[in-house]
């Protein structure tokens, strides 16, 4: 199994191509599954949860051919996928298949709008708290479907004629059970209106790649989502909006080492909150051309206290990462998680390195040290990996990263995009 070897110490310099966000990449995948023509993705990342997603697809029949790439450096970076669902061959989604990625599940909206069946196994996927789906199952309800659970698979069915339009409001906002109730609502007959919806940016791709394709749907991006439902889709092309999750990351390396990195293909307006935030810390940081630019000088990192919450608020997948660059600061830090009752499965391992972490409940203390020093550690889930490897690009000495599959699955060229900025990061294969 491969490793990463990080030998902390050095300041970022230089430039970053940001990818295609997997969290909208995703979604916009399983949509294809509502056309029997073809839906052309452009900056596609290459990552292994890509790979799994492209796997469960063509499961179900879809016919899949990726090519073009976006050239950086002599490297490419994305690539463009053509998904054809001509006929659905399956409505059966797997354990085998599902049990590794969590969003896999969300196959069940398009599967029940189109082909008025779907059975999917309860999902996997990161190990960070308990992620029922009784908001989908609820969801869904309300337009007609009818649900049971047996032998850990769920069974929709839709009635005679289809889902028919209808009024839900999350009584908790949940990313992906917005996708799914979108995704099915643009093929049900009549009005859907999505209350306390998500308002995540990736919500707003999903829909603005839907109305590509022919659907109705106004709202996306603020709590309120109205779908009018039309009979097909057809085909479209659409760019995956930028990663801001690997935005904020890169940007809290260069605040945690010191440096001057340009963050390239992204937006700011993707994660106000985590820049205002990382702002505090001490970090300059604007807006140019083409991305963002993030400069921090010899001054320390400043302790800031952060609430994660669904978007606009802090975003939880960028949580273990502040608390990375907090172990550094230059006083008491406090992080409170709300989203996931277990996403602290990080903090043993950046204690590994030195720092000072106390936990009560879903609040941590970060008690900043002058110094950390490089160790082995364990990434245990994809976004508490990368959060020891900003902590290791600024301890002294050598960490090893082990079990790193879970980079693999959202960070794409992860070790490359460091290293050109000067960094000293090395994947081990053993
Ligand atoms: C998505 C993101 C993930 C991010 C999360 C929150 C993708 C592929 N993944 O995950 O990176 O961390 O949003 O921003 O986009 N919940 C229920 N019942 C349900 C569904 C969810 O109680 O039926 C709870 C979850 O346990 C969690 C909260 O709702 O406590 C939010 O989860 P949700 O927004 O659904 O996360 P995901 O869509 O799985």
């Amino acid at each position: 199994m491969d490793r990463i070897r990080i030998v902390g110490g050095n300041q970022l310099q230089g430039v970053i191509p940001i990818s295609g966000a997997k969290n909208a990449a995703l979604p916009l995948m399983i949509a294809s599954l509502l056309t029997d023509d073809t839906l052309t993705l452009e900056n596609v990342p290459h990552l292994a949860d890509v790979e799994q997603l492209i796997r469960i697809l063509g499961n179900h029949g879809a016919d899949i051919s990726v090519n073009g790439r976006r050239e950086r450096q002599g490297e490419s970076y994305a690539r463009t996928i053509h998904f054809t669902s001509r006929n659905i061959v399956s409505t059966t989604a797997p354990y085998e298949l599902v049990s590794k990625m969590r969003a896999s599940f969300w196959v069940i909206g398009p599967l029940l709008a189109r082909e008025g069946k779907a059975r999917v196994s309860l999902p996997g996927g990161c190990a960070i708290g308990t992620r029922p789906v009784d908001l989908f199952i609820e969801g869904l309800a309300a337009l007609g479907a009818n649900i049971e659970i047996d032998g850990g698979y769920v069974n929709a069915t839709a009635p005679e004629g289809g889902l028919t339009g209808g009024r839900y409001v999350f009584p908790k906002v949940s990313v992906g059970a917005t996708h799914v109730l979108m995704m099915a609502a643009t093929l049900a007959n009549g009005m859907t209106v999505i209350g306390n919806a998500a308002r995540e940016p990736e919500v707003a791709d999903l829909a603005k790649c839907l109305n590509a394709m022919g659907a109705k749907i106004t709202g996306a991006g603020t709590g309120t989502i109205t779908i009018e439902g039309v009979r097909s889709l057809s085909g479209a092309r659409h760019r995956v909006l930028p990663d801001r999750i690997e935005t904020g990351t890169y940007a809290m390396a260069v605040a945690m080492t010191g440096g001057d990195v340009i963050l390239e293909d992204t937006e700011a307006s993707l994660l106000d909150t985590a820049l205002e935030a990382i702002r505090r810390t001490g970090a300059e940081i604007s807006e140019t051309n083409s991305g963002i630019r993030v400069v921090r000088n010899g001054a320390g990192i400043r302790p800031v206290d952060i609430v994660t919450d669904p978007f606009p608020g802090f975003p939880t997948d960028l949580q273990a990462q502040f608390m990375g660059l907090m172990t550094k600061s230059s006083g008491v830090s406090h992080i409170t998680e709300t989203i996931f009752e277990n996403r602290f499965m990080h903090v043993q391992e950046l204690a590994r390195l030195g720092a000072k972490i106390s936990l009560s409940g879903q609040t941590a203390k970060i008690e900043g040290v002058s110094r950390l020093k490089g160790a082995p550690v364990m990434a245990t889930d994809l976004r508490a990996s990368v959060s020891l490897v900003i902590a290791a690009l600024a301890a002294e000495g050598e960490t090893m990263v082990s079990r790193v599959y879970h980079l693999d699955r959202g960070f794409e060229r992860l070790e490359e995009k460091l290293t050109r900025c000067g960094a000293h990061v090395e994947r081990v294969s053993d």
